[in-house]
């Protein structure tokens, strides 16, 4: 291969920059060039692209968000449309493409690899859900701007002696939920994999009045349900007060954590190794400290699982 493309799609991610920076920079090691497109696939579909130098990607593995933006694009799903994207690839002398991005990203990448044009997925969002890595790009940086918030929420909470629900992202995927509230010592946890018992909840919140503790931090998954209907949940069985949180998009920004930034640096070089390897359909994840490269299909016949482990355990401490 002589020239490659990268692109980025889905909801961002912090140190999906770090990782186009290592696709440009391995393949320029292996005299590749690479055209970045710009917002997804919605780019690939009209060749919005340029060519990306080494200098071009300078400055940026310390830079939340995407350097080629990012898109949500429904009408990629259409075969024409995926065969117009690789038309225009094809007039471009692009041979293969790097996608970066989550799961529905992997669906389009899946959907060309089909149609002959080499691609492989790396794994960029912060809910940390696709099957088959054990860590997706941005996920360490959200935990670290989630704990950051509830810290700060504590601080507050604890000198009004007041109860909050704190909700943070997470459609289909509670890890956000579950990882923050393990680190920030959340006296509950909900998440969208687990059922939840409110009853179980309000005890918790009772137990630790009953030994003076005037405050609790309970995190929900947005999955589960809103914040606020959360609170109102609990006001009306228990007529317990909390106030309400909603981290929101602060959780999707900010600069990218070391681990995030070693990790894209990693994954992105492997997805140009595989793809001048001349293999298509393949996602690329970290398993046991190793990267490693999988069928792409394996995402979508997989589900995601939150670790059992981690949500029993935090049970156990916040007793
Ligand atoms: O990218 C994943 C994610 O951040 C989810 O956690 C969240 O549910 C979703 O994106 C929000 O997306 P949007 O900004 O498009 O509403």
């Amino acid at each position: 291969m002589k020239r490659i493309a990268v692109l980025t799609s889905g909801g961002d991610s912090p140190g999906m920059n770090a990782a186009i920076r290592a696709v440009v920079r391995k393949a320029s090691y292996h005299g590749v060039e690479v055209m970045g497109i710009f917002h997804g696939y919605e780019g690939f579909i009209e060749g919005r692209m340029e060519l990306l130098d080494l200098g071009s990607v300078g400055g940026i593995i310390q830079r939340g968000g995407t350097k080629l933006f990012s898109s949500r694009c429904p009408q990629f799903k259409e075969d024409r449309y995926q065969y117009q994207g690789i038309e225009k690839m094809r007039e471009a002398n692009v041979e293969g493409l790097v996608v970066i991005g989550g799961d529905g990203s992997y669906r389009g990448a899946h959907a060309l690899s089909q149609k002959g044009f080499p691609c492989v997925g790396v794994p960029g969002t912060i809910d940390n859900d696709i099957p088959g890595t054990e860590y997706t790009i941005g996920f360490d940086t959200a935990l670290n701007t989630v704990i950051e918030s509830i810290d700060k929420i504590r601080d507050t909470a604890t000198s009004h002696e007041n109860s909050f629900v704190v909700e943070v992202m997470g459609r289909d995927a509670g890890d956000i939920a579950l990882w923050a509230g393990l680190a920030a010592g959340a006296e509950s946890i909900l998440i969208p994999e687990e059922s939840y018992n409110i009853d179980d909840i309000v005890n918790r919140i009772k137990r630790g009045e009953a030994r003076g503790k005037k405050h609790s931090i309970i995190i929900v998954a947005e999955g589960v349900m809103s914040g606020s209907e959360l609170a109102k949940i609990l006001k009306e069985k228990a007529n317990i007060i909390t106030r309400v949180s909603v981290l929101g998009h602060i959780q999707r920004g900010g600069s990218p954590s070391a681990r995030d930034r070693v990790l894209a640096g990693r994954l992105g070089a492997k997805a140009v190794e595989v793809l001048l390897e001349g293999r298509s359909g393949r996602a690329i994840g970290i398993n046991n400290h190793q990267i490693i490269d999988y069928d792409i299909e394996e995402v979508f016949i997989n589900k995601h699982k939150a670790d059992v482990t981690l949500y029993t355990l935090s049970k156990e401490l916040s007793i």
